[in-house]
């Protein structure tokens, strides 16, 4: 698909990714820390172009493209990146004495999205899953893909990903097999990605800074507050097998807690969680 094959609302309020124009809305939000922008109408994947780029730790590189060949999802799931309609951004970012908080990183990178987009004015109750979904009314908005690499010096570069579903008119659509949703079908709006794409990074880049100043542990309560599982019956796979119980909330390293039907409390670093319904 390209520009000529929107449908004809989107076609009409389209809007290309555009640096000079995500730089005016950085400017506006008086952003100054270095940028390398790499923007491309089509790639294989941000993430992997970004992993084979070498790192030049005095600035954000970005990568952004209008669509993904090969985009990526956690566990080996494939992206599926729509021409010109979502944000499908990385982003890498040079991290100091950080590899044993990395749980909590990617809890705050998904709390950064949450609040750029309350922020914009997108109101209503957007919620974040354990560990970096963003839902609204139990169907996914947007995944992060978080990818480590170490580097001579002893510092981390964490590439982090974004995929955010923005303009996508949902349809009954046979490509992803799990109920997801759009901005457009939160708001019915159209929106400029380049101003949604220079607040984000401006809040990612604020919470960053936050979080190598004082781990996870300050947006605990922020957490609490849109925390998507808290309370409910769940199920989690993680690598010892398949788990369910009671999600309890977040540990202070952003672990999740999990009490099971003994009523033992289990505190896990990783996994996939999902609600189980509740059939009458
Ligand atoms: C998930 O499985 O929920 C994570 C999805 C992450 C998708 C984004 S789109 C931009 C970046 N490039 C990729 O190949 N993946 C991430």
């Amino acid at each position: 698909m390209n520009q000529s094959s929107l449908p004809i609302e989107q076609f009409v309020t389209f809007k290309p990714l555009n640096e000079d124009s995500i730089r005016h809305y950085l400017s506006d939000l008086s952003f100054i820390a270095p940028i390398g922008f790499h923007i491309v109408n089509s790639i294989d994947s941000t993430n992997t172009y970004l992993k084979n780029t070498p790192s030049n730790a005095t600035e954000i590189s970005v990568c952004i493209a209008e669509t993904q060949t090969n985009g990526r999802g956690r566990l080996g799931r494939h992206w599926v990146s729509p021409f010109g309609e979502n944000i499908y951004l990385s982003s890498r970012w040079t991290l100091h004495d950080c590899v044993s908080k990395l749980a909590g990183l990617s809890l705050v990178v998904s709390l950064a999205i949450q609040a750029s987009l309350e922020q914009q004015g997108i109101n209503d109750t957007i919620q974040v899953k354990w560990p970096n979904d963003l839902l609204w009314q139990h169907k996914k908005l947007c995944g992060v893909l978080i990818e480590v690499i170490p580097d001579i010096k002893g510092n981390i570069q964490v590439i982090i990903g974004i995929g955010l579903n923005v303009n996508t008119v949902i349809k009954d659509d046979t490509l992803i097999d799990k109920p997801w949703c759009s901005l457009h079908e939160i708001t019915h709006q159209y929106f400029d990605r380049n101003k949604l794409i220079a607040h984000l990074l401006w809040v990612l880049n604020g919470h960053l800074k936050q979080f190598r100043a004082g781990g996870f542990n300050a947006f605990l309560t922020q957490w609490n507050k849109v925390d998507y599982l808290k309370g409910h019956n769940i199920t989690l796979m993680h690598p010892n097998g398949l788990m369910q119980g009671i999600a309890n909330g977040v540990s202070e390293k952003g672990n999740l807690y999990l009490i099971d039907n003994q009523g033992k409390q289990h505190e896990l670093s990783s996994g996939e969680a999902n609600l189980i319904k509740v059939t009458n």
